[in-house]
């Protein structure tokens, strides 16, 4: 399948479904972008992405001025002249923790009232184990034409902030079901491998700065040791089991970091020893408060209402979840332990409140949860992120908050500086003329990722997880 040659629909402008779209018509397909949100159309059609994505902007703005990615609204614009459609949709959690299906089932439904040709139907959205099976039978109920259309689940792995990185590095590539089908899959694959392999690798590692976990593995290997072709249900475990599973690894750390605080062991000294067996690996070992954004937490519970409706013992779920949800009272001991015991009208300057740095996605953000707790133990805050002020100003009002455009303007007067998420610009910072301008040079690294020594020589009082 030459990229000229084929067609291919987006369902879903998030951050998978617009990054791909991006980079698949970067790499010369012919891409729609269909979103059922017009305002949202309308920003990308004015090359605008909907959040920060770093990288992503310029992509789309390729695709736009080539002709190649075309953001549309309706399935009519679009279906008809495709010969892949991705499914990348949202499925976020349910009041009761199962995971909601509707975006994934209205769009399947959308699609198939829609095709006028065979169709290759890829479905990339987080769904629990058995879904694709059922959405196979729901295809060919509603196939009244008779046409061609196949299943195919190819999971995605990439994180927010390295988006586009890890969309055109991917470690594995997750086949499930489609028999013959996949291997058209997997040369759309190819074709983005081979582009991605001609671009240079040194402009993008900027993007691929998340977390320090980065090693840019993952391109050294060939790409067919890195394709996997599975069942579908084997598709769908693998995805939701690798989100539990380093869930798993971050709510350890932070279990681990709880005990070493009593028993006076180092927390980095420990990880690092950890860390350096390699059947255990470094990575998503760094103890802070908590794991948040739009899957971890949603996966976890969906995991558990699937393990409890297959009748197999989720426990172990439990606890990562239960560790995750009373980080931030640890955070809050931590805070009022360096403010001398009393909350009620201190000044706090509060750094962060995206849920990880790289992004401005605030979904489950462990920064905002300590910042409501602080607002409601009466305290007044200053805070600052470098890219998520506007989302923050809309999901938090409060009298005693004030979101502010510059680090600069949060120190004066403060009591304590919270760091709440681990950008590079806080880490960077010279806190020595902020902690003139303080009240009290209070320091709490809610991300364990500044120099507590440096921060010291500074004059602060420093605790961290
Ligand atoms: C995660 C997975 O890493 C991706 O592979 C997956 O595709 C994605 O979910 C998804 O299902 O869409 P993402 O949520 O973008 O990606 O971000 P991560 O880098 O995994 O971080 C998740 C949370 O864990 C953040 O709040 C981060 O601050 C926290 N974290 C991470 C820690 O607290 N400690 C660590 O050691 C690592």
């Amino acid at each position: 399948m030459s990229p000229g040659d084929k067609k291919i629909t987006v369902v879903g402008a998030g951050y998978v479904g617009l990054t791909l779209a991006s980079v698949l018509a970067n790499v010369g397909y012919k891409v729609y972008i269909l979103d059922h949100n017009a305002s949202k159309i309308g920003l990308i059609k004015g090359g605008k992405s909907p959040f920060y994505e770093a990288g992503l902007e310029s992509f789309m703005k390729n695709g736009l001025e080539s002709g190649k990615l075309v953001p549309v609204c309706s399935y009519k614009e679009c279906v008809l002249d495709s010969d892949v459609v991705f499914v990348c949709v949202g499925t976020p959690s349910n009041s009761d923790g199962s995971i909601c299906l509707d975006n994934v089932l209205s769009a399947m439904e959308s699609i198939v009232d829609n095709a006028r040709r065979d169709m290759i139907i890829v479905q990339k959205s987080t769904v629990p184990v058995g879904f694709g099976k059922q959405l196979k039978e729901n295809i060919s109920q509603k196939n009244e034409k008779n046409l061609k259309l196949s299943l195919i689940v190819n999971p995605e792995f990439l994180r927010e902030g390295s988006a586009i990185f890890d969309t055109l590095f991917p470690e594995r590539i997750v086949i499930g079901g489609g028999d013959l089908e996949a291997d058209e899959l997997i040369l759309i694959h190819r074709e983005i491998d081979s582009y991605a392999a001609k671009s240079s690798m040194d402009g993008l590692n900027e993007y691929a700065f998340v977390y320090r976990d980065f090693s840019g593995g993952a391109a050294q290997k060939p790409f067919e040791e890195r394709v996997m072709k599975t069942s579908m249900e084997s598709a769908e475990m693998i995805k939701m089991t690798s989100n539990a599973f380093l869930a798993m690894k971050i709510s350890y750390a932070n279990m681990i970091a709880r005990m070493c605080q009593k028993t006076g062991a180092n927390t980095k000294e420990v990880m690092r020893g950890l860390g350096s067996d390699s059947r255990i690996g470094s990575d998503f070992l760094y103890p802070g408060l908590g794991y948040g954004g739009g899957c971890f937490a949603k996966d976890v519970s969906g995991m558990i209402k699937s393990a409890d409706s297959l009748e197999v013992d989720s426990g172990i779920l439990d606890a990562v979840k239960k560790i995750n949800d009373t980080q931030v009272y640890i955070a809050l001991d931590k805070m009022r332990a360096l403010l001398d015991g009393d909350f009620h009208g201190k000044r706090v300057a509060f750094l962060g409140l995206s849920f990880k740095p790289g992004s401005s996605d605030v979904r489950e953000s462990m920064a905002l949860r300590l910042l409501d707790k602080v607002l409601l133990e009466g305290m007044f805050v200053k805070a600052y992120d470098p890219k998520a002020n506007e989302d923050a100003r809309g999901v938090m009002v409060d009298e005693k908050l004030e979101i502010v455009n510059r680090i600069e303007d949060v120190f004066g007067g403060a009591d304590i500086v919270v760091l709440a998420t681990g950008w590079k610009e806080f880490i960077e910072f010279d806190y020595s003329k902020a902690a003139k301008k303080m009240r009290k040079p209070n320091f709490f690294d809610g991300r364990g990722v500044m120099d507590a020594k440096k921060l010291v020589k500074m004059g602060f009082n420093v605790d961290f997880f």
